[in-house]
């Protein structure tokens, strides 16, 4: 008789061990959530969001806005040129917004922002890269 209680003992502790590992891949769509904000809506992004905040603060919006052309290329065309390249991309994309530079989108330069640091430059970077067509 003690046997069957301690046999029925088990079986609810087995049985509750199991409930409690289905519920926990019952609330585990944690895989699915990061997807969802790079595919669905790219302003959830944190580095578009903390880049988009750096390049409202500099004077990057004189030259750029994001889909017309100004002095500078429209971003849109910024990103569909070099989205998805290597992290060597986007070191040297910030530097050319430190140093300045000419020649990719015509004669007329960027001017340089000594100022910026490089982690912030890519940040910005960053930001103007999420915002390919
Ligand atoms: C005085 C106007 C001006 C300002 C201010 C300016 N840009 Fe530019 N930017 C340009 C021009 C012009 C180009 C095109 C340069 C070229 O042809 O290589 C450019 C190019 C770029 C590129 C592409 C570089 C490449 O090699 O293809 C990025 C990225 C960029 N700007 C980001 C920024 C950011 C971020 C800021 C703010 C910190 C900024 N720009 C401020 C005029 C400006």
């Amino acid at each position: 008789m003690k046997k069957i209680i301690f046999s029925l003992a088990i079986a609810a502790v087995l049985a509750s061990c199991g409930g409690k590992s289905n519920s926990g891949g019952g609330d585990n769509p944690a895989p699915a959530t990061p997807t969802a904000p790079a595919t669905t809506d790219v302003s959830e992004n944190p580095d578009y969001q903390k880049g988009l905040a750096l390049v409202a603060k500099n004077d990057c919006l004189t030259c750029h806005k994001v889909d017309e052309k100004l002095i500078g290329p429209e971003y849109v065309l910024v990103a569909n040129k070099y989205a998805g390249s290597s992290d060597t991309m986007v070191t040297h994309l910030a530097h050319k917004i430190i140093d300045g530079g000419k020649g990719n989108w015509g004669e007329v330069p960027m001017t340089p922002h000594p100022t910026v640091s490089l982690e912030d430059a890519e940040a910005m970077v960053k930001y103007v890269l999420l915002l390919k067509k």
